[in-house]
């Protein structure tokens, strides 16, 4: 079933099912290889309106951090095939923190990486991210974070500087929410 559907956006794609650990989706999320190098294959169906959009709106903020090491970058952008719409993004291999269920991680590094990514996608005008766990994944060795859902989010001129500095405290508290205080202290 995967594979059809990995098929009809793309069909030199492979579903890499031995990778597939990723948490439950509202979009169609797969892992998928192309010329032996893997990637995620994030699609939606173009009667799932909200799950469009926000494939949608994922690309072009996607498009706009290029740069940022920290999320997982846009590698191809399919557009719209048949009745999907479509992007392949890069893979961080690990557990997303919701699957890893451990407690609060107590490691100054991780949290000083994720800190650095979002002052990072502030500075480009991001902000009100959907930082739950499972949208953050923790790589195999446990040494590096990644955000890897950038479907939601806000940009910095739709608001006035209130609205701005109030989402922007909400996201580094929900970062915080997955750390100790001797981590962030
Ligand atoms: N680039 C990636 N690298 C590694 N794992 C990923 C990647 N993208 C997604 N995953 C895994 O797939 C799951 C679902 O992906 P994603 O969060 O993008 O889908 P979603 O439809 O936006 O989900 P929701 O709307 O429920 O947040 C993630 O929780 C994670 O486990
Ligand atoms: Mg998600």
């Amino acid at each position: 079933m995967n594979q059809t559907i990995v098929d009809m956006v793309d069909p030199s794609l492979i579903y890499r099912a031995d990778l597939d650990n990723f948490s439950p989706a509202s979009a169609l999320v797969y892992p998928v290889e192309k010329k032996g190098a893997v990637y995620v294959l994030k699609a939606a169906y173009d009667s799932n309106v909200q799950e469009y959009s926000h494939v949608s709106r994922e690309k072009e903020v996607l498009e706009r951090a290029g740069d940022i090491s920290g999320i997982t970058k846009l590698v191809y952008d399919y557009g719209k095939v048949g009745k999907y719409i479509a992007i392949l993004k890069e893979y961080f291999e690990g557990d997303d923190l919701e699957a890893l269920g451990v407690g609060k991680l107590d490691n100054k590094d991780l949290w000083g990486q994720l800190e650095k990514t979002l002052t990072e996608l502030n500075s480009l005008g991001i902000t009100n991210l959907d930082l739950r766990n499972q949208n953050i994944v923790l790589s195999l060795d446990r040494t590096k974070v990644k955000i890897i859902d950038m479907e939601t989010y806000d940009l910095k001129d739709t608001m006035n500087r209130n609205e701005w500095e109030r989402l922007r405290q909400i996201n580094f508290n929900l970062l915080k929410s997955f750390f100790t205080p001797d981590a962030y202290g």
